[in-house]
């Protein structure tokens, strides 16, 4: 498996570097995010878009083409899209050139532009290679004000994407609590910019999890905005790889009627996938790399979902209870973690495009409730759920396992 691949391309001991640090342009922003006047706010998701593929055959710019139409009819499809989020492996950066590899970033947000909208990205592991680096992305992105992508971790381990964006009432004027807060987290992976290591000439590789620093800034920020509130703010999370938490519900195992969606990826692969960092666990065991991250993110009264890519073969949604998975180290708590839809012609894998849409709703949040679903290339809708209390008891209809049909395509014959 091609993520497997990549998981597996772990350093052994860390590299000491400098990244570049984001200069800001300064450019102004957009307007905070609201909700709509009929107290909805609605987010359409795009992962693994993997533009930029061998951009030496005739394939490889025509997926692109197809990508760039999936977002188009996607959001045409979903005209009360407020946010667009693009959850990692933007581009293939192994099949970059070093002039002109953050360039794709210009065809993606096209279909985003053309219609008004902004976006806001957490980037995946193919989104840092030899040619391509996270903040030259970052940079990229930053050409046009309706990037809401920002960074506000600054330290060499951290990645670049990790920030969070408030969303406001409808009818808010000056100085609101946010009704309801994104969080966006940088799994990093993938390799190092311009860097070869010395003794065998071979691409540096970077922790494919999220950083310690992230952690606690996490913790830090969050505080402080419920102690701003007075009270704890629903949340819904991104991060491009999924948790080894994902692993574990997987391999407990799905009901398609109670977690609809593919299953195709088996197993999961999660962060911290790979060797441990200190050496041990070799021959194929892995480190609970995340286990500081899931820990946060289950402790924080509020935080609803955590949406990720990376596995284009899974498509589901779980509840994650306290009891589900009672060996693991970390409780649960009812967090929901996410899969989307593969949207881009890039990368591996023939399932049906689509991006998963997630509509929150003044009403539903107070009972930390939230509804989704995934709107394909083809128009249709699957896996419509509403992940609430007693998600993953409702039964719902199976998801079909389409594929897309396109015999010109690299993954599709
Ligand atoms: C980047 O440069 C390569 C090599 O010249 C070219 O084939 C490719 O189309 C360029 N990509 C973009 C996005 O400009
Ligand atoms: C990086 O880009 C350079 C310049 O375009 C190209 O010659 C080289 O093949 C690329 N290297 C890798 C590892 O992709
Ligand atoms: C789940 O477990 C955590 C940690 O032990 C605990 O704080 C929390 O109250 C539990 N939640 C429920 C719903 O029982
Ligand atoms: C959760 O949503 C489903 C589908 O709308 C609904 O049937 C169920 O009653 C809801 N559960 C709760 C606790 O509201």
């Amino acid at each position: 498996m091609f993520v497997l691949f990549f998981g597996l391309l772990l350093l052994a001991a860390l590299p000491t570097r400098q990244l570049e640090q984001t200069s800001d342009s300064g450019q102004a922003k957009p307007a905070p995010l609201a909700f709509d006047a009929d107290g909805t706010f609605h987010i359409s998701i795009f992962e693994d878009l993997h533009f930029g593929e061998n951009a030496w055959d005739s394939w490889g710019p025509k997926q692109d083409v197809n990508s760039v139409k999936v977002i188009g009819q996607v959001l045409d499809a979903e005209p009360q899209t407020a946010l667009v989020v693009l959850n990692g492996d933007l581009i293939t950066g192994e099949n970059t050139f070093r002039q002109n590899s953050t360039h794709y970033v210009d065809q993606i947000v096209q279909p985003i532009l053309d219609r008004g909208l902004t976006w806001a990205s957490a980037y995946g592991n193919h989104d840092s290679d030899y040619n391509l680096s996270r903040s030259h992305l970052l940079e990229r992105e930053h050409r046009w004000s309706s990037s809401r992508t920002t960074r506000m971790v600054h330290n060499d381990m951290a990645g670049v994407s990790n920030y969070y964006l408030p969303v406001y009432a409808a009818d808010c004027q000056s100085d609101c609590t946010p009704e309801l807060l994104l969080w966006f987290f940088d799994s990093r992976g993938g390799f190092l910019y311009q860097q070869r290591d010395p003794a065998t000439g071979d691409r540096v590789g970077q922790p494919d999890w999220v950083d310690a620093s992230v952690v606690d800034w996490f913790r830090q920020t969050n505080q402080q905005l419920v102690d701003g509130a007075g009270k704890p703010i629903p949340a819904l999370a991104f991060v491009h790889i999924p948790t080894s938490a994902s692993l574990a519900l997987q391999k407990k195992g799905l009901d398609a009627h109670r977690q609809p969606g593919i299953n195709d990826d088996v197993p999961v692969a999660q962060q911290g996938d790979g060797p441990c960092i200190d050496g041990t666990a070799a021959g194929g065991a892995t480190c609970e790399q995340d286990v500081p991250f899931l820990e946060a993110l289950t402790s924080t009264p509020g935080l609803m979902a955590l949406f990720s890519g990376h596995d284009h073969g899974d498509t589901w949604c779980y509840r994650w209870d306290n009891a589900t998975l009672p060996d693991f180290p970390v409780a649960g708590n009812g967090l929901n973690l996410c899969f989307g839809q593969h949207s881009g012609y890039g990368g591996y894998g023939s399932w049906i495009r689509g991006a998963r849409q997630v509509v929150v709703s003044l009403d539903k949040l107070a009972d930390l409730a939230v509804d989704t679903y995934i709107r394909l290339e083809s128009g249709d809708v699957v896996g419509a759920v509403t992940l609430n209390a007693t998600y993953g008891q409702d039964v719902y209809p199976a998801t079909p396992n389409d594929k897309t049909k396109c015999p010109t395509c690299r993954y599709n014959r």
